[in-house]
Parts: structure tokens; sequence; C-alpha cells
């Protein structure tokens, strides 16, 4: 599937429940999209309160939610994380080239809205796995102003190679100035069987000195011991994503030179103009972080 069927995504944009109609299941199915089965995208999708997604993944995002019940307040929040790092990136870093990796279907702010509010001329790949993201590309490619730019990349993080070899990507962003390498809340979706810290190291080392890593990842860390208890009881029989510990999450940033605050609870990362009430680090479990590549 390429970007020219992006078509097909607007039929989840209108008003109808259209994951329930069989016709429209039956349109993804013939596109070898099996919508049956939860997706991360489209779980996320309905968690954000979107319309693209599906009985299964609704179904999913349910049974999450009865572990953890402040799973909502936790995707919000790290669209929230995201906001606010582009704009720290945009505002005090410099940055104005973004490469957003684990993408997801286009909601409230995304990566080049947030940039291109500061700077109009910020130029931004995204990379995402899932055939409806593609889908809904169009979205993503409306570059808000002339000057500046975005591309999409229909690629796994698990194949850096892949996307490294992307003519979009030299297409639009100069890799021998620093970029902004997005990997939000996608790393707990590759299991540590696939290397992670690897995967993200070939990544790193195509980004010029002075490029920024921003993290955001799930972790059981912060949460009581009976919601960790039902939440590994729900990811057993969900499955699909590995938490990771504050430790393993560091790991990520060997090289790197951490922003204040440092590696913290997403919650806590530059958030002193959040208005309140604001979530606890427990309400939404996922640690963050923001850095420098020296
Ligand atoms: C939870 S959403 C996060 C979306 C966005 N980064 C954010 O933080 O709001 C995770 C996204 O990562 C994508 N994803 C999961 N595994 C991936 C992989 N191996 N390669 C590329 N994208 C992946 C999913 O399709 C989904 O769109």
């Amino acid at each position: 599937m390429d970007v020219g069927e992006a078509g097909a995504g607007d039929a989840g944009s209108g008003d109808a429940e259209w994951g329930e109609e069989p016709e429209v299941t039956s349109v993804w199915l013939r596109r070898g999209v099996d919508v049956t089965v939860a997706h991360p995208a489209r779980r996320y999708d309905y968690w954000l309160g979107g319309k693209d997604n599906f009985p299964a993944d609704r179904e999913s995002g349910d049974a999450v939610a009865a572990a953890f019940p402040t799973i909502r307040t936790a995707v919000v929040e790290n669209r929230r994380f995201l906001g606010r790092a582009v704009r720290f990136l945009a505002e005090d870093a410099g940055i104005d080239q973004f490469l957003d990796i684990g993408t997801g279907i286009p909601a409230a702010d995304n990566t080049h809205e947030v940039a291109q509010r500061i700077v109009p001329s910020s130029r931004v790949v995204y990379v995402d796995n899932d055939p409806i993201v593609l889908a809904h590309a169009r979205a993503l490619l409306t570059s808000h102003h002339a000057d500046g730019a975005t591309a999409y990349i229909d690629a796994d993080l698990r194949d850096p190679a892949k996307i490294l070899a992307d003519p979009a990507l030299p297409g639009t962003l100069d890799l021998s100035r620093p970029v902004a390498l997005m990997l939000l809340a996608v790393l707990h979706f590759v299991f540590d069987e696939h290397r992670p810290y690897d995967l993200v190291g070939r990544l790193v080392d195509s980004l010029a000195p002075g490029s920024y890593l921003v993290m955001s990842h799930t972790t059981n860390d912060l949460m009581s011991a009976e919601t960790r208890a039902k939440v590994e009881a729900v990811t057993a029989s969900q499955g699909g994503y590995q938490p990771r510990t504050r430790a393993e999450f560091a790991r990520f940033f060997e090289g790197f030179d951490l922003v204040e605050p440092g590696l913290v609870p997403i919650t806590d990362w530059r958030a002193d103009g959040e208005p309140p009430p604001r979530p606890t680090a427990a309400d939404v479990g996922m640690y963050g972080a923001v850095a420098r590549l020296r």
C-alpha cells in the first residue's frame, strides 16, 4: 500500500461508528489489514477518544483500562509531554528537524504542528509500521507552512536500515545538521529479542553531533504492587508490549547529556505550565527524557 491510497483513511474521519460496519471492515481486510486483531496505534486512538479504531481495539483497550483505570489520563499526558518536548527543542534548543518514529494516527498537536507554530520552516519525517497510520498520512503530510516540509516513511523501527535508506529522509532532513529523534511510546513495543538498544544506536549513529533524543516509555516501577500485578496479568493476556525499569530506560541515553530535569516520570518533565489538577506519576506510569548527543 502506498500513500496514494490514503483516501481509505478518510473513511475513518466521518461521523459514523465505521469500525463496526462489516463492509468497512472488509475493505481493510482486502487491503491486508487485519482489523479483527487489536493494534497499538488504533487502541491508542481509542484511548485518546479518536474514531479510527475497531471493536478488537476497543475490547483490548477496555481490558487494559480495567487493570489500569487511568490509562486515558496516561495517553493524554504522553501527548502533553510530546508537546512540551517539541516546544523546548524548537524554542530553546534551536532544533528545526525531527525524525518521529512510531508516529501514531494523527491526533491533536502532531510534531510538525507544534514545531511549525514556533519555527515555520521546521521539517519532519514521520515513520510508522501500521497500514492505517499510512492511510492517514495525508494529514501528516500537510505542512502548515510553505517554508516547512513533512514526509512519511512506511517502515518498522526494527528495520533501521530501511528507514535510513529511504530517499524521503535525506530529501526532507539535512542530516549534516542536528535532528531530534522522537521515539515516544513506541520502544515498549520492541522486545529485547529485537535488540532495541542496537536499533536506537543504528539510528543515532546517522545523526550529527548536537542532535537530540526524545523518548517516553511505559514502566511498572511507578505503580502500586496491586496495580502492577493486574497490569502484568493483562500484559500477558493481551501480549504485545514490554514495560522497562528506570535503569533499562536510562540505557537508551548512553552517549547523551540529559536535559534538565533528566530522566523522570513524564508528569514531572517541565510541567510547571500545565493546568491543574495534575495526574500523579503512578496515574501515568511512563518515564520520559530529552537528551543531547555529545
Ligand atoms: C502508543 S502509539 C504512540 C504514538 C505517538 N508517538 C505518541 O507518543 O503520541 C505507538 C505507535 O508506534 C507504532 N509502532 C509500534 N511498533 C512499531 C514498530 N516496530 N515500528 C514502527 N512503528 C511502530 C504504532 O503503530 C503506533 O502508531
